[in-house]
């Protein structure tokens, strides 16, 4: 059976992930390829209510445990529910924020470390991303680009722990080259959106000529 493209996007808050991904969705229309968009935390009516609790301002003595299980808890619900049946039904899947999210904001921003990594382990069933773009945008510029009323209790939090976080991603950055890659989004929409394509359209000729090899074989 086969499996559809699972992509992912990352990014500090205000970084243009929600702009990328409605780019990325036309492109891939024009190209035949109905793409599901999806989000996290969230993207399921269980994983909204427990955005709510998450994102409520609040929430301001939920401990960092607590907010870690929340994230995962949201995630194995939209896994299950939601990705999982597409992927297996050969649709693409584009996700706003995935377990990256959590293992920056969590396990560097929280300083939770290698646990988070574990909790959402068993949380995806062993699901990984084929592609994550990184919207690599310095958290202040991010932040400025966001209106004060309409920022949520994460993006509350001081710049020091936002820079914790962007640390975290320049480490996957630096892990997983291949899957994880970075793109300078202090550019404009038009440029960022063009480096995107670049390398989306590589990923589709690689993902067609490896079908051909299977058909071949
Ligand atoms: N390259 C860019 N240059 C300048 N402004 C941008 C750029 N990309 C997006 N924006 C603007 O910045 C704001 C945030 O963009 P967007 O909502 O896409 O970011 P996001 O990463 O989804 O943020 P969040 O994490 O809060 O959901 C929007 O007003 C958007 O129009
Ligand atoms: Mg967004």
């Amino acid at each position: 059976m086969s499996e559809g493209l699972f992509i992912t996007f990352e990014g500090p808050d205000g970084s243009g992930k929600t702009t990328q991904i409605q780019r990325l969705k036309a492109l891939l229309e024009e190209r035949g390829i109905e793409a599901v968009l999806t989000r996290e935390p969230g993207g399921t009516p269980i994983g909204e209510k427990i955005r709510e609790i998450i994102l409520d301002r609040e929430n301001g003595e939920m401990d960092s445990l607590t907010e870690a299980f929340l994230y995962a808890s949201s995630r194995a619900q939209h896994v299950a529910q939601v990705i999982k049946p597409a992927l297996e039904a050969g649709k693409t899947v584009i996700c706003d924020r995935f377990t990256d999210s959590s293992i920056v904001y969590q396990g560097y921003g929280r300083g939770l470390g290698d646990r988070v990594r574990v909790i959402n382990q068993i949380a995806v069933q062993g699901l990984e991303p084929d592609v994550t773009f990184f919207l690599k945008l310095p958290p202040q510029t991010g932040k400025d680009r966001i209106k004060a009323e309409e920022q949520d209790r994460m993006e509350l939090e001081k710049i020091e722990f936002h820079n914790e976080v962007f640390h975290g991603y320049e480490e996957l950055e630096r892990m997983e080259p291949e899957r994880f890659i970075a793109v300078d989004a202090a550019r404009s929409i038009d440029e960022v959106a063009g480096e995107i394509r670049l390398h989306m359209c590589r990923l589709l000729e690689k993902a067609e000529s490896e079908m051909k090899t299977e058909r071949q074989e």
